[in-house]
């Protein structure tokens, strides 16, 4: 059964939590982002979105999400992750022969929607529209269940989170990332990015930011290419170290609010925390190449 059958098939009430980061781990990711973009960035693409708040990432972050349940979107369903066929937790890995379909996957379309805004000659609603793809594909490829074919990347595992019945995939999408931020609004993807940011400029990420972004490159296709399967491995390799650490039965029809969680939680942060820095620096990159 491919993938878009099998989500297909599930309940509409589970769609939402199937999506992606839920809306307020993009919104994450594009707060920490907008922290640490030159200023020449921020103009390019407040002028691009047409908004100059200081919530122009965050406000268009979960776009893909709804774009992908219409019509003229549905190409795009296959684009948010990579079905990484590998045996977890035995062995993690991620390869792009092996992985990326036909149909494409987020590696493939981050790479796509970087060289359409570098090459600039779209129409400006394309250009538009690969902007959203590319700060929305920057979040969801840290999500290791992004990167991972098992059960649909874990959304027919059956889990509770509090006492309600939700699926793996859910549970990392959602309920984990909010126990952190404490909410599901804006405001809780706010508070969650300063305290990330200020993780990441004087705290417990200083030391290792730079390495987050080392050999970045928007250089070439194979390049931005490269960028993207390091960090689709990278998002990979936590299904292995913690995701299904125990296998499926570890987490199968299991509460996941307590220890699972606990254990869980500083792998969000981390994923969280280094996806919006690396998208700073690759709308960075991708102005400083823009024609
Ligand atoms: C690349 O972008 C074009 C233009 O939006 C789109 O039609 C195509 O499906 C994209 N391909 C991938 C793999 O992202
Ligand atoms: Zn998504």
């Amino acid at each position: 059964m491919s993938r878009f059958t099998a989500l297909a098939l599930l309940s509409a009430a589970a769609l939402p939590g199937a999506l992606a980061w839920g809306a307020m781990g993009h919104e994450t990711v594009a707060y920490v982002a907008s922290n640490y973009v030159s200023s020449a960035t921020k103009s390019y693409f407040q002028s691009l979105l047409g908004d100059t708040s200081t919530d122009y990432l965050a406000s268009v972050a979960s776009w893909a999400d709804s774009y992908r349940y219409t019509t003229a979107g549905a190409f795009s369903a296959p684009y948010h992750y990579i079905d990484a066929n590998d045996n977890p937790p035995t062995s993690c890995s991620v390869n792009l022969d092996r992985d990326c379909g036909s149909e494409g996957c987020i590696v493939r379309a981050l790479q796509n929607y970087t060289s359409i805004l570098i090459a600039g000659t779209a129409t400006k609603a394309n250009l538009q529209i690969a902007a959203k793809m590319v700060i929305h594909f920057a979040g969801d490829i840290g999500q290791p269940l992004h990167c991972e074919a098992l059960d649909v990347g874990g959304n027919t595992i059956d889990v509770e989170y509090n006492g309600d019945d939700t699926n793996l995939h859910a549970a990392w999408d959602s309920d984990i990332p909010e126990s952190i931020s404490g909410g599901s609004s804006l405001s809780s993807a706010k508070s969650w990015a300063t305290d990330l940011i200020s993780e990441i400029t004087s705290g417990s990420y200083k030391s290792q930011a730079s390495g987050w972004v080392s050999g970045l490159s928007v250089a070439s296709s194979s390049a931005q290419t490269t960028t993207a399967m390091k960090w689709a491995t990278e998002s990979n390799a936590y299904v292995c170290s913690t995701v299904l650490k125990g296998g499926v039965s570890a987490v199968e029809n299991k509460d996941l609010s307590g220890a699972y969680t606990t254990t869980a939680q500083p792998v969000v942060d981390l994923q969280i925390a280094k996806q919006g820095y690396r998208l700073a620096k690759w709308l960075d990159a991708i102005v400083a190449a823009a024609k």
